[in-house]
Parts: C-alpha cells; structure tokens; sequence
C-alpha cells in the first residue's frame, strides 16, 4: 500500500511539474509574440502625391505656350512602425521619361534630400523641383493633346536605420537597410498625373 502510494504521488507531481513546463513554454511563446508585434519592422512607406510638367500644360485654348522643362513633385515618406524610429541616408530621386516608340525609360533629372530622422507613425512631405534634360517634348505633347497619357517613372533609392525603444532606452540598430522603390506616373494634358491618388512606390 505505502509503495503504490508513492508512486502514485510520484506521478501526481510529475504531471504538476509537466503542466507547468507546458505553462512556462506558453507563456514564453505568448512573450515572443507580443515582441514580434511591437518590434515587428515595415520599411517606409513612399510615395508620390503630386506631380506637375507644366510644358504639358494645355492652356484654355487648347495649346502649350509655355517652354519650361521643369517638373515639381511631392514625395511623401511615412513611417508606419509603432516603436521604431527611421535615420534616413541622403535620398536619391531619379526621374524618367518613357519613349513609347523604343519601350524604353531614359533618365531626364535627378535631385537628392537631406538625411533625417523621423520618429514613429510620422510622415514628411518634400516637395521638390528639378530642371529635366531630354525630355522629347514636342512627341509628350502630341501624345497628351490625343486626350491620352504619357509616361514618367520616378526611382527613389536610400539607406535607412531604425532607432527603437527597449526597456525604456533608445538603441539603434546598426544595420543598415537598402530602400529601391519605383512607380510609373501617367501624365495628361494639364501636366499633372492622371491619378488623383497618391502613388504608392513598390520595391523595384
Ligand atoms: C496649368 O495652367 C493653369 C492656368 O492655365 C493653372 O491654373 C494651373 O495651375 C496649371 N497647372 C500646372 C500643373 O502647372
Ligand atoms: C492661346 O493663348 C495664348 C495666351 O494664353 C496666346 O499667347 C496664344 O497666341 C493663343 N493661341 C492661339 C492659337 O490662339
Ligand atoms: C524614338 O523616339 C525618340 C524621341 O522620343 C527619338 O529620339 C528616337 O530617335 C526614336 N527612335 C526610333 C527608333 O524611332
Ligand atoms: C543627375 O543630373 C545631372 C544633371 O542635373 C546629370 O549630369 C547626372 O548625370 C545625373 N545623374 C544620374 C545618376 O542620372
Ligand atoms: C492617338 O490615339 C489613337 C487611338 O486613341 C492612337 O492609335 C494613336 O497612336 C495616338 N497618337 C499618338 C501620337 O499618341
Ligand atoms: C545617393 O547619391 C549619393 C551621391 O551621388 C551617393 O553617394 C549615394 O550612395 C546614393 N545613395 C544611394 C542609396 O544610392
Ligand atoms: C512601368 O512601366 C513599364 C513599361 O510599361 C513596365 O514594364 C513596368 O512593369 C512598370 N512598372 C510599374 C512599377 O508599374
């Protein structure tokens, strides 16, 4: 009697210790979890929300009159992570213009931002103008003026760090991450994009 006792007590305590490794596993699986959501990284979101070509302009009676090869647009950078902090690397910004005939992008102005931080859920808008080059004007006219669109492509291409809060302390992460993001902007004849939406730059 006194030797099934004890095993029975035995294995009584051995399916108590059992439960609590399962406990203790658990919960550590639940911490991880909470630490993937509130660590978790997105890369910046970036995008372009305004475009203007004032050469493809149509005035009110139907012509292009001005000779400007400038073009202004406004990149807007979000951060959307809750904890993490983004230092951005001086930011590159190459524009395109399409040649339909040869299907073919060629580089036509470039301009670059200064490095920044930007703190957690914020968002920075740089509005920006660049004098282009080669832009074949006169066939971005006749291709507009036909009530359709003619195509430009802006590359975006940094470095970013992220800064993030542990234990109530900033570190920041020595990595370094490349960004390359691109989009096609379609322009009509009152040289702005044909989308009104802002245009969300994907990985290229
Ligand atoms: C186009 O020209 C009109 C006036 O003709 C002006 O109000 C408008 O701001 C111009 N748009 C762009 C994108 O330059
Ligand atoms: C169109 O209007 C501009 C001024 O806005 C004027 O300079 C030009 O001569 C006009 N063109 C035609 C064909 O009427
Ligand atoms: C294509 O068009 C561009 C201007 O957009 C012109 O310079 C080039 O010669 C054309 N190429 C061919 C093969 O037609
Ligand atoms: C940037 O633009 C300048 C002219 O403003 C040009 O000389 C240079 O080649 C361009 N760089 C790139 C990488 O396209
Ligand atoms: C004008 O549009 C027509 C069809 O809508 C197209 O076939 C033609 O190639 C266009 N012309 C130019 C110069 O883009
Ligand atoms: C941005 O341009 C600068 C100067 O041309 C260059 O040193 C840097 O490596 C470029 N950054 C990226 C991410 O391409
Ligand atoms: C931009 O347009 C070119 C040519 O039409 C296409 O090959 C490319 O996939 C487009 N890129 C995006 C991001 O839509």
């Amino acid at each position: 009697m006194g030797r099934w006792s004890g095993i029975a007590g035995f294995s009584a305590c051995c399916a108590c210790s059992l439960f609590g490794i399962f406990f203790f596993i658990v919960s550590l699986g639940f911490s991880f979890y909470m630490f993937w959501l509130w660590f978790r990284t997105f890369p910046p979101s970036i995008s372009i929300e305004m475009f203007g070509v004032p050469a493809l302009n149509k005035t009110s009676n139907g012509t292009f009159n001005i000779i400007d090869p400038t073009i202004t647009f406004d990149l807007r950078l979000k951060n959307e992570n809750l904890n993490e902090g983004v230092f951005y690397d001086t930011v590159n910004v190459t524009l395109y213009y399409y040649h339909t005939n040869i299907s073919t992008f060629s580089p036509i102005g470039n301009t670059s931002t200064h490095a920044f931080y930007q703190g957690f859920h914020k968002k920075a808008n740089r509005v920006e103008s660049v004098k282009s080059y080669g832009v074949p004007w006169n066939i971005a006219k006749m291709e507009v003026l036909n009530g359709s669109t003619t195509t430009f492509r802006v590359d975006v291409d940094t470095r970013i760090r992220f800064r993030y809060m542990l234990f109530f302390l900033w570190s920041v992460n020595g990595r370094k991450y490349t960004i390359e993001v691109g989009g096609n902007i379609s322009v009509n004849d009152q040289g702005i994009k044909s989308v009104k939406k802002g245009l969300r730059l994907s990985a290229i």
